[in-house]
C-alpha cells in the first residue's frame, strides 16, 4: 500500500497485522474503586502468545540494561535477561538467541512483573495496555533496514514501545512515573513502531495504577532518532477506548496535573507549517495518519466502547473522517458504575443487537459466526471490524487496587488473562503477588499444538465453534461464566483468608489456572460430540439450517421436488389406462 504522507511518499510493507483494542475506566467510576484498564492482543499467528513472569533483581553500580529488537514475532525475546522462563527449551528449540542493539543505564533494583508482548502488571500494581495507532512519522530499529523512512538506511531509534512497557515494569512504582520515564526514554534513545506493518508506524498505551490511568501517545520524531509523545491523566469518573487510532486531540501543557508532553510536542507541527502558536493544539490532526485498513476500523469500535459504558449517550455511527473531524469525545461517564466482568464482555462484543451485528446476514454463514478470517481474494471489500477478533493472542482486563480492608498485599491488583480470542477463552486471574509464570499460560508456540497450552486448547475451541458456532457458544458462554464466578469466589476467599505469601499464591493461581486448562480440554472434544453431524445428540434431532440462510443460500433454487406419482404403474384403472390424479 502506498500512502502520501506530507508530501512524501511510504512505503508500508502489508506483510503483518496487528490490531488491538484497548479500554480504561478511573476508580470512581468503577464499582470496587479499582483502576480497571484492559487490552486486546490482536495479533497475527505468528505473533507470540505467552505470559511470563520476570522476576524481581539487583544490580552491580555498573551494569547495563541491553536493549533488544522486537519484532513481535514468537519468540519475542530468548536468552538470559528477562529470567529463567525466557532462556532457550524444548519449546523454543531453533530459534536464535536475542542479541543486543544497544544499551541504557541499568537502575540498582528491577521489580518483577508479568509481560506479554508488553508488560501487564508489576508488584506495585502498574499496569499497560496498548494499541498500535497510525501516525504521520515513522522510522525503523537500530541497525534494521526495513521499514526505515525515507531517506534512511539504517535505524538509529533504539525504543520499541514493547522495550518501553518493559522499562516501565521494571523502574515504576506509579503510572505517572511510567509515563514520564517512558518519554524521557523515547526522547533520548529514539522511538520506532511495529516493524513492518501496514497498519501504524505510531504507538498507545493506556498506563494504570491503583490511583489513576494515563493515555501515552507517542511515534518518531522526523529525524528517526527522538519522539514526540503526549500523556493525558483519564478523570477519575471517566471511561475511554483506544482502537488503533490517537485519541488525545486538544493538548493543554501548562496543565501540568493532566498534560506531560515531549518537548518537541509543538516545535515540530509548527516549522512543518500545520500549527500556529496561539491556536489550539490538536495532537490527533497534527500528527495522526488517521484510520487504517478502511474507514469505521477505529471509529466504529471507539462508538460502540463509548456507547457500552454510556448507553443513555446517543452517538452516531457514520462520520467523514474523524482525523479531521471528531465525532467521538475522547472519555464518557459511564451511566453506571463499571466492573472487571464489564471489560471481559466488552472485549467479547460483536455489535450484538447493533445495526452491525456480526452474526448476522449471509456473512455470518448458515450458523452465525462472528468471526471473519483475513481474505487474500482478489475479489475488493472490507468486513466490519468488531471488539472480538479471531486472531487475537490474549486480552488482560487490569484490576488495580491499594491494598486495605478486605484487600491484603499481593492480591489487591489483579491482572485476569484470556489466552485467546476472548469469545473463546475464559480470564484466570494472577494477582500482583504471585511472582511466577503460570503453567497454563506459559506456551504457545504458533507451529506446534501443545496440550499443556492454554492458549492452542482455546484456539481449538474457536475452530470447533465455525463448525455450528450459534449452538456451540453457549455451551462456551457457560463455561466461561462458571470459570469466572470460581475465580471471582477464589480471589475473595484468598483475600479473606490474608494470604500474601508468594509461594500460596503461587500454588493458589497456579491450580486454579490448570482446572481451568483441563475444562478447556475437554470442552472442544464435547462440543464436537454434543453437535455431531449438525444432530443435537440427545434429543437425535437435527439442528437444520436458519430459515433466513436458507431463503438467502439459493436453497429453494436447489432441485425441484420429487415427481409425483401421476401415471401408470402404479396409477392404473382395470383397463391398463393412466389415471389421471
Ligand atoms: C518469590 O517470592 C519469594 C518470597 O518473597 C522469594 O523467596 C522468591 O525468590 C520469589 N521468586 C521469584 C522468582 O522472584
Ligand atoms: C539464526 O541465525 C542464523 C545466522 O544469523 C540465521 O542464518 C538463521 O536464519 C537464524 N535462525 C532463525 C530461526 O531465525
Ligand atoms: C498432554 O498429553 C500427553 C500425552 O497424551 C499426556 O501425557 C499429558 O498428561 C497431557 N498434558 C495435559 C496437561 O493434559
Amino acid at each position: 500500500m502506498i500512502r502520501a504522507l506530507s508530501g512524501l511518499l511510504w512505503l508500508d510493507a502489508a506483510s503483518r497485522t496487528a490490531a488491538c483494542t484497548v479500554f480504561a475506566v478511573g476508580k470512581a467510576a468503577t464499582k470496587d474503586g479499582s483502576v480497571l484498564i484492559s487490552h486486546s492482543d490482536d495479533g497475527d499467528p505468528q505473533n507470540d502468545a505467552r505470559l511470563l513472569y520476570v522476576p524481581a533483581a539487583d544490580h552491580r553500580p555498573d551494569e547495563k540494561r541491553p536493549i533488544f529488537y522486537t519484532a513481535e514475532t514468537f519468540p519475542r525475546y530468548l536468552g538470559d535477561h528477562m529470567g529463567p522462563d525466557y532462556r532457550p527449551n524444548a519449546d523454543t528449540k531453533g530459534y536464535n538467541v536475542s542479541e543486543p542493539i544497544g544499551y541504557i543505564d541499568q537502575v540498582p533494583h528491577t521489580f518483577g512483573y508479568q509481560s506479554g508482548t508488553y508488560g501487564v502488571l508489576n508488584e506495585h500494581g502498574v499496569s499497560v495496555a496498548e494499541s498500535t495507532c497510525s501516525a504521520v512519522f515513522g522510522t525503523c530499529g537500530k541497525g534494521s533496514t526495513v521499514g526505515c523512512e525515507p531517506g534512511r538506511k539504517v535505524g538509529a531509534a533504539l525504543m520499541s514501545i514493547d522495550t518501553l512497557s518493559y522499562l516501565a515494569m521494571e523502574r515504576s512504582r506509579t503510572s505517572r512515573e511510567a509515563v514520564e520515564l517512558m518519554g524521557q526514554l523515547a526522547s533520548k534513545y529514539g522511538f520506532y513502531g511495529p516493524p513492518d506493518s501496514f497498519e501504524g508506524s505510531g504507538e498507545s498505551l493506556i498506563v494504570g495504577d491503583p490511583d489513576e490511568a494515563w493515555a501515552f501517545q507517542i511515534l518518531s520524531d522526523p529525524t528517526g532518532t527522538s519522539a514526540i509523545w503526549v500523556a493525558k491523566r483519564l478523570p477519575d469518573d471517566q471511561m475511554t477506548v483506544v482502537a488503533n487510532m490517537y485519541t488525545i486531540r486538544e493538548v493543554n501543557a501548562d496543565d501540568k496535573d493532566n498534560f506531560i508532553v515531549s518537548p518537541n510536542l509543538f516545535d515540530v507541527a509548527s516549522s512543518k507549517g500545520w500549527w500556529k502558536q496561539g491556536t489550539a493544539f490538536d495532537f490527533t490532526l497534527m500528527y495522526s495518519g488517521g484510520e487504517y485498513a478502511h474507514k469505521y476500523y477505529s471509529g466504529r469500535r471507539m462508538w460502540r466502547g463509548l456507547q457500552m459504558a454510556k448507553p443513555s449517550l446517543s452517538l452516531p455511527t457514520s462520520y467523514e473522517d474523524i482525523r479531521y473531524k471528531p465525532v467521538y469525545p475522547w472519555s464518557v461517564s459511564p451511566d453506571t458504575k463499571v466492573s472487571h466482568h464489564d471489560l471481559m464482555s466488552w472485549h467479547r462484543d460483536w455489535y450484538a443487537g447493533t445495526e452491525f451485528d456480526m452474526t448476522k446476514g449471509v456473512q455470518a454463514g448458515p450458523f452465525g459466526t462472528p468471526d471473519r478470517y483475513q481474505t487474500t481474494s482478489k475479489v475488493q471489500g472490507h468486513w466490519e471490524r468488531s471488539i472480538a477478533l479471531y486472531r487475537t493472542n490474549a486480552v488482560y482486563v487490569q484490576q488495580l487496587h491499594h491494598p486495605g480492608e478486605g484487600r491484603p498485599q499481593g492480591t489487591a491488583s489483579v491482572a485476569w488473562y484470556a489466552a485467546g480470542p476472548p469469545h473463546y477463552a475464559a480470564f484466570v486471574p494472577i494477582p500482583s503477588g504471585v511472582n511466577e509464570t503460570i503453567h497454563a499460560l506459559q506456551f504457545a508456540n504458533p507451529k506446534q499444538f501443545e496440550n499443556y497450552s492454554m492458549n492452542w486448547l482455546v484456539r481449538r475451541v474457536m475452530d470447533v465453534c465455525q463448525i455450528r458456532f450459534d449452538v456451540m457458544h453457549k455451551d462456551v458462554n457457560n463455561a466461561q461464566q462458571a470459570a469466572e464466578s470460581d475465580a471471582d469466589a477464589l480471589l475473595e476467599k484468598v483475600r479473606q483468608a490474608g494470604t500474601t505469601s508468594p509461594a500460596e499464591l503461587n500454588k493458589i493461581f497456579q491450580e486454579h489456572a490448570s482446572q481451568v486448562l483441563q475444562t478447556w480440554k475437554k470442552l472442544m472434544p464435547y462440543l464436537l460430540f454434543r453437535f455431531s453431524g449438525n444432530t443435537d445428540i440427545e434429543t437425535m434431532q437435527s439442528l437444520s439450517y436458519p430459515d433466513a440462510w436458507l431463503e438467502a443460500s439459493g436453497y429453494k433454487d436447489g432441485p425441484p421436488d420429487a415427481p409425483k406419482e401421476d401415471k401408470c404403474p402404479p396409477k392404473c384403472d382395470l383397463d391398463g389406462e393412466n389415471v389421471v390424479v
